[in-house]
Formats: C-alpha cells, sequence, structure tokens
C-alpha cells in the first residue's frame, strides 16, 4: 500500500468531521435509486472500494445486506466501526484497491463506487482497479460507478482526478459488461459547491 496516500487520508478523516468532508452526503438517496434498479435481495453481497465514513453503509445494513467494507484509510474504517458497530455481516479490509487483493476476500454482487476511481491517477493503478473489479463481481452481478464527471472540478480532497465520460468507464470496464443506466448528477457539497458526476450503472454478463 502507498503510505503517502494511506497518510493523506488519514490526516483527513483524524481532523475533519463528516459534515466537513467535501464529499460527505447525509442522504445517500442518489446511490440507493440505482441500487433499486437491481433490486438485490437481502443476504446479498456489496462490496465498497472506498467505504469512507459513508451513510450508505447505516442503510445498506438495515436492507439485510452482507458489506465488504474497504479502504486504504485505517482511520476512515475505525470511525465507521465506531459508528456502526460489528456484524458477522460486515467484512472489514483494510487496503489500496488499486493493488491486487489479498486472499480471502468473498465475491461480490455489487460494486459501488462514489468517489473512489477518481482519485488513481496512474494508467497502472486504474488497470489494477478494475483487476480486481472482474476478480470479484459475479457473473450477473452489478458495478455502480460515480465519479466526478468530464466537466466537474479537478481536484477534491487535496488531490488532483482523473474526470470520467461515460464512454471512458464504459470502455474500461470491457465487453462483459453492459450499462443498463447512466445519468449526469450534480452533487451540492457541505460548503454550497457544485460537483458535476456521472453515475453508471453495468451487469456483468451471465456465464455462458
Ligand atoms: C471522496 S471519499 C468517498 C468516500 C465514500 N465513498 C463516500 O461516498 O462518502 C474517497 C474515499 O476513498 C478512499 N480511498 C482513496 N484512495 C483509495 C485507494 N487507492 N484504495 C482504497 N480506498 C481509497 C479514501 O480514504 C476515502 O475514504
Amino acid at each position: 500500500m502507498s503510505d503517502r496516500k494511506r497518510q493523506h487520508w488519514n490526516t483527513i478523516f483524524s481532523t475533519k468531521d463528516d459534515s466537513e468532508l467535501g464529499w460527505y452526503e447525509s442522504d445517500p438517496s442518489q446511490t440507493l435509486k440505482f441500487l433499486d434498479l437491481v433490486a438485490p435481495a437481502a443476504g446479498a453481497t456489496l462490496f465498497l472500494p472506498g467505504a469512507g465514513t459513508s451513510t450508505l453503509v447505516d442503510e445498506l445494513l438495515i436492507r439485510g445486506f452482507e458489506l465488504v467494507l474497504n479502504d486504504i484509510s485505517d482511520k476512515a474504517l475505525d470511525r465507521l466501526r465506531a459508528r456502526i458497530g460489528s456484524s458477522d455481516r460486515l467484512f472489514w479490509l483494510h487496503h489500496d484497491i488499486s493493488r491486487p487483493l489479498p486472499e480471502g476476500v468473498p465475491p461480490v454482487d455489487i460494486w459501488i463506487d462514489r468517489a473512489v476511481l477518481h482519485f488513481l491517477l496512474e494508467e497502472v493503478d486504474i488497470r489494477g482497479y478494475f483487476s480486481n473489479l472482474r476478480a470479484l463481481v459475479r457473473p450477473g452481478g452489478h458495478v455502480l460507478l460515480a465519479e466526478f464527471s468530464t466537466n466537474g472540478a479537478s481536484s477534491c480532497a487535496g488531490l488532483e482526478l482523473h474526470r470520467y465520460s461515460v464512454e471512458e468507464l464504459t470502455e474500461r470496464m470491457g465487453e462483459e459488461f453492459k450499462l443498463v443506466e447512466q445519468e449526469e448528477y450534480t452533487y451540492i457539497n457541505p460548503f454550497g459547491d457544485t460537483r458535476p458526476y456521472v453515475y453508471a450503472l453495468y451487469r456483468r454478463e451471465d456465464r455462458p
């Protein structure tokens, strides 16, 4: 894991409250709207590659899912754990999602990324991310990517971003994944700034 990146995020999660985070959503309904299109059964396994302290996690637990909660920041995971407590439906992972996953991470039905992929700038890291995604998402499973769009801000959390069009996301996902739904969505952050995102939902083909 890149120690520099881990430190950067740990400093943020050690010094700011949730409401001071530029990506904080008190209401995760934009993501839930896409999840409702998939309508997974309770007991489905969902993977969050950069869970942070997202309120989405609380909603997903209420809906009865098994969750794999990953983050490069152990401080973020500690804070999330302190809020939601422990449960046998939670699998905690402290990992740089651009690097090969450790053994033992379960296959998942849905991968939900809000504002994580766009922090990866090096091509090798972006490829590493998609390779992990392909390794974990089951045939017939879904992927929701919500990233800063091409007309969005060029930095966040003090870091430069790789902004995405739905065309680039679709190209990177590869032919096995079919685009189900997309939306250009403008998020208003806690400071009142507009942050245009692209939301793209994919379904992986069933194995022939
Ligand atoms: C902008 S925040 C979004 C958090 C959460 N998804 C949400 O919507 O509230 C980005 C999150 O990704 C994590 N992150 C950044 N780079 C990462 C990486 N390479 N691997 C795993 N997590 C990463 C950060 O620690 C942070 O929690």
